[in-house]
């Protein structure tokens, strides 16, 4: 039997998510999309024909709805998970995972993590809340996503890597083992992370240097 779902968000992500969902019920029925909540004026009625819901009032009225946060931002996703619950704290936030997703089962996922198709996920590795890991991105032994971490496609997180909240990884970017990843700091697009990146910076190039500070 499938559960109603919401996805919040009507931009790209929240478009792959559908996706992301539509191949999950391919091989077991396992989501109905409700639409995509929008916190905001949507004119549109319909998106990739999934219905548009403007507010978060329909949330009030279901019993533990299940909700999705498909939007970039993961400090987006962190505001938008207080308000949800400040709506309804029954709210639940699975998470959704391509069916294609490699890993392990020593692999923990707290909630509301998205993982997108042909990522691989080795042993011992601690997934957050609110995550984004996206296409093909390959994360190795005994690491550490915190929460509200968004890795973009094709990312190389080697061995032992603490990603701490909030930190960005452009596409393509690499960690070399035993590296960590300040809070709220953005890896540009292409680096090759050498050094232990602090908090609040951007790092970018290879091996990868701070450019600055946000
Ligand atoms: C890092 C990024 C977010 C830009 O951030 P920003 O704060 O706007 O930074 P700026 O564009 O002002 O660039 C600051 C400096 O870093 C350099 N820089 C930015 N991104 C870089 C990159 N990926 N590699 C090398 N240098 C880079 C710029 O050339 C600039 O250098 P300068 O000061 O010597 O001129 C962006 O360049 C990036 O890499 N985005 C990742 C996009 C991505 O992964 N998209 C996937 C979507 S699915």
């Amino acid at each position: 039997m499938s559960s109603s779902i919401f996805i919040f968000g009507a931009g790209g992500v929240a478009r792959e998510v559908a996706w992301i969902i539509d191949d999950i019920n391919k091989v077991e029925p396992k989501w109905d999309i409700k639409g995509f909540l929008v916190d905001g004026k949507c004119t549109t009625n319909y998106i990739d024909k999934i219905p548009v819901i403007n507010g978060l009032n329909c949330l009030k009225d279901n019993q533990s709805p299940k909700v999705i946060i498909a939007v970039g931002s993961g400090a987006k996703r962190a505001e938008i998970a207080s308000r949800i619950l400040s709506i309804n704290s029954e709210t639940q936030f699975p998470n959704i995972i391509h069916p294609s997703v490699i890993k392990s089962n020593l692999v923990s996922f707290g909630v509301g993590n998205i993982i997108y198709p042909n990522c691989v996920i080795t042993t011992n590795v601690v997934i957050g809340n609110y995550n984004q890991i996206h296409i093909a991105s390959v994360l190795s032994h005994d690491s550490i996503v915190k929460d509200y971490v968004t890795i973009l496609p094709g990312c190389n997180i080697s061995g032992n890597v603490v990603l701490n909240e909030g930190c960005s990884l452009g596409v393509g970017s690499k960690i070399i083992q035993q590296k960590s990843v300040g809070r709220n700091s953005f890896i540009g697009a292409g680096a090759i992370v050498i050094n232990s990146i602090p908090e609040g910076v951007l790092a970018v190039g290879i091996p990868a240097i701070i450019k600055k500070k946000y």
